[in-house]
């Protein structure tokens, strides 16, 4: 099949076009070739490639800066998500959304299924959301991934900065009231290849499977990638203690039981697939 990645320089995006490319022929896209906030661009983009299906990963991923910059937020998250429904609806090409457990408070003492209600917590989280329901009004032929927790090899994520600050510091504060399923885009890329063969529409939520906290997460790491150089304490702290711009929910992890019953099978657990990627 003929298939338009945008936002294909990102994390997800540059992990998904090989994994792709190995049975469907792939053009990939970023923010200087098709901005997805143009809807005239858009449109006549996809009249010109004319992809059978259209995987946006495209976004604005600064869950902080959104905050700040709002307007930006929901241009390249709502109305982006948007023009690129309506530009696949004049050549009726199927879309492949990528979105967030930001969508949801967090305040759930169970992980949320794809049906939960949303209540997002910050701006990325409701922009995302506006996007979601854009695509739904706009388009029959639709599949939206909720993950979450992303990190990979070619993007800034959680994963890459603790390491980097355990060079520098000798104590790094975790916060340890957040739970949610780290997620590897490798894996992520595989299961996007397997939605398109099966044909998937509606929402779907797609992790690594268990759950953890941050701290949690950067305890594995190191155990992983031993040793913590010398001195360097991780000490567990509530999100009260590390205000930041963006309230983030409490427990966001999401479930996968949709996936599982159509594939047959789980993702693999976060702790395997962040072993592969940090000894990678
Ligand atoms: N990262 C996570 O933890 C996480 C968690 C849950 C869901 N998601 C969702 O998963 C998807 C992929 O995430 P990611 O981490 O791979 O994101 P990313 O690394 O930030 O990649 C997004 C790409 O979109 C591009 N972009 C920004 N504005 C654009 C525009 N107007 N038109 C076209 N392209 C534009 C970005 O370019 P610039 O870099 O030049 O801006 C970047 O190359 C996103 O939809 C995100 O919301 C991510």
């Amino acid at each position: 099949m003929r298939v338009l990645i945008l936002g294909a320089r990102g994390m997800l995006g540059k992990d998904l076009e090989p994994v792709l490319g190995s049975i469907h022929q792939v053009l990939a896209r970023d923010v200087e070739d098709f901005d997805i906030t143009d809807p005239r661009r858009a449109r006549k983009e996809i009249e010109k490639l004319r992809p059978q299906i259209v995987i946006n990963t495209a976004a604005y991923t600064d869950v902080d800066g959104c905050e700040s910059k709002k307007d930006l937020a929901f241009s390249v998250n709502a109305d982006g998500a948007r023009n690129v429904a309506e530009a696949c609806a004049t050549i009726q090409a199927r879309m492949i959304h990528l979105s967030t457990d930001y969508v949801f408070d967090g305040s759930s003492p169970t992980p949320y299924r794809e049906e939960d209600l949303p209540n997002p917590l910050n701006v990325y989280g409701l922009s995302k959301l506006r996007g979601e329901q854009d695509i739904q009004k706009t388009l029959r032929n639709y599949l939206i991934i909720r993950t979450q927790w992303l990190y990979g090899r070619h993007g800034k994520n959680f994963v890459d900065t603790i390491i980097r600050l355990s060079e520098k510091q000798n104590e790094l504060r975790m916060v340890n009231d957040q739970r949610g399923s780290p997620t590897f885009t490798q894996d992520l890329s595989w299961a996007i290849k397997q939605t398109l063969e099966k044909n998937i529409t509606g929402t779907l939520h797609i992790t690594n499977s268990g759950s953890c906290t941050w701290f949690e997460l950067a305890r594995q790491i190191f155990k992983e990638k031993k040793p913590l150089p010398g001195g360097v304490r991780i000490i567990p702290i509530s999100s009260a203690e590390l205000p930041r711009p963006a309230r983030r929910p409490e427990n966001s992890a999401l479930d996968c039981s949709r996936w599982e019953s159509i594939i047959g099978q789980k993702m693999r657990p976060w702790k395997e697939a962040l072993k592969e990627y940090l000894a990678s």
